[in-house]
């Protein structure tokens, strides 16, 4: 033991006189400040992958190279925001139209940016052969059993060897003001489609078509107003989401990762850097990855931030900040969280201003990065210097997550 004791206090001795001679030389490193690197350099200090959700149709328009020159330069994940979807890929039964997604994988690889797959089972953007066809009852239950599993394995399929994390199920998992703070899966009529015509089992039945199709892609479930634990009650929608995947992976369902989408409003009180960490680090305890899968942090358009006045443009600016910084130290306080994606980077084309969240189209807008003229605005630096100023002890580089048989 004595032995042991010399060793320690030999090592702080080299230790201390270390640290009392490197300072000279600290002044000499080659600094590069954060203002010089992208987004994505940044994050690759940690081995965090830095994404955004991109527009396809924003791509092919020449008049903007603005928007494909950032997209493709600041990103190292893409997702692509609609082209993937049911109603997209399949707009008349058993007929697939590719061009689009396969635009985007295109667009990915060109950029040497790996590819968030988005989404072979949600409620929303399904195509009306579907819905129709249930609706008047000429598509049975057992044709949408069918249906979903040809679905998944047709699109994995021609996605395989190209999608890095797929978000297989999306949004399965009802809000507390929905269900009267009785958190459970979605069965209502506007989105319940696969709990009422596929079954409870289709969340299940999804991650395994989808791990037959394609064994390497990494299987997410995806969700909103997860981004921190509440009570861990009835209530807790987060909580659900846990449970739900813990007793998915206990029946041996394939889920390799979570993502939190992270579609924050400077309007509500949102969670502080430690709550989203507590978060990331509780889901990742589960034995998966954790995604920041959406980020975006929208403002309600007052007429003040209608009109740009520097009061509400600057609180504004500066609460969107502190909220998007919130959800990057999260990711960044787990080394499981392997991506953090902002859902869209300008506030131009940002989904919020054609969407009405209670406040009319457009309500809550302003949610981007960029301002609307592709100017950083203070959220982009902030999100620099969270991915500069960081490191050791508390922030390592991410842990890789490797799929589920
Ligand atoms: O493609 C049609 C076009 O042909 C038509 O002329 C036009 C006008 O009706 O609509 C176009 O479809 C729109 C589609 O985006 C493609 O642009 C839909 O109306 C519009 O509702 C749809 O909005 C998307 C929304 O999901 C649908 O729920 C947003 O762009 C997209 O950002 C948003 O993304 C979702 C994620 O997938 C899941 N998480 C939430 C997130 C925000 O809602």
């Amino acid at each position: 033991m004595k032995i042991r004791r010399s060793i320690a206090v030999g090592a702080l001795v080299t230790a201390t006189v270390g640290a009392l001679t490197v300072g000279p030389a600290l002044a000499n490193l080659t600094y590069r400040s954060p203002a010089d690197q992208s987004l994505k350099q940044l994050g690759a200090r940690h081995d965090l992958y830095i994404g955004t959700a991109v527009n396809t149709d924003l791509l092919a328009d020449t008049s903007d190279p603005t928007y494909s020159q950032i997209a493709s330069s600041q990103f190292s994940t893409v997702t692509p925001e609609n082209v993937m979807k049911w109603e997209v890929i399949e707009p008349t039964r058993g007929t697939y139209d590719w061009s689009k997604a396969d635009a985007f994988v295109k667009f990915a690889e060109k950029n040497h940016q790996l590819i968030r797959g988005h989404v072979l089972v949600w409620h929303n953007q399904l195509p009306k052969w579907l819905t129709d066809g249930v609706t008047a009852g000429t598509i049975t239950k057992a044709d949408v059993r069918a249906l979903m599993k040809k679905h998944i394995t047709d699109v994995a399929q021609h996605f395989k060897g190209k999608i890095w994390q797929w978000d297989v199920v999306n949004e399965a998992v009802s809000d507390p003001w929905e269900t009267n703070n009785v958190i459970k899966l979605r069965d209502d009529a506007s989105k319940g489609f696969w709990y009422n015509n596929y079954g409870p089992d289709y969340i299940a039945d999804a991650f395994r078509f989808a791990r037959a199709a394609d064994p390497n892609a990494l299987l997410f479930y995806n969700d909103y107003n997860i981004d921190a634990f509440g009570s861990t009650g009835a209530d807790d929608k987060a909580q659900f989401v846990y449970t739900l995947v813990k007793d998915l992976l206990n029946k041996g369902v394939p889920i390799d990762g979570i993502g939190s989408q992270g579609h924050l409003s400077t309007r509500y009180g949102n969670f502080d850097p430690l709550q989203i960490a507590d978060a990331q680090n509780k889901f990742a305890s589960l034995g998966v990855a954790t995604a920041i899968t959406e980020a975006d942090v929208r403002s309600l358009m007052t007429d003040g931030l209608k009109a740009g006045t520097d009061n509400d443009v600057n609180t504004a600016v500066q609460a969107q900040a502190a909220n998007y910084s919130a959800l990057m130290q999260g990711c960044l306080a787990s080394p499981h969280c392997i991506s953090f994606t902002v859902w869209g980077f300008d506030d131009k084309h940002n989904w919020t201003t054609t969407t009405d969240l209670g406040s009319g189209p457009g309500g809550e807008a302003l949610a981007g990065i960029y301002d609307a003229n592709y100017k950083p605005k203070r959220a982009f630096n902030t999100l620099k210097a969270d991915l500069a100023f960081s490191g050791a002890p508390y922030v390592v580089d991410r842990i890789k997550q490797r799929p589920r048989r």
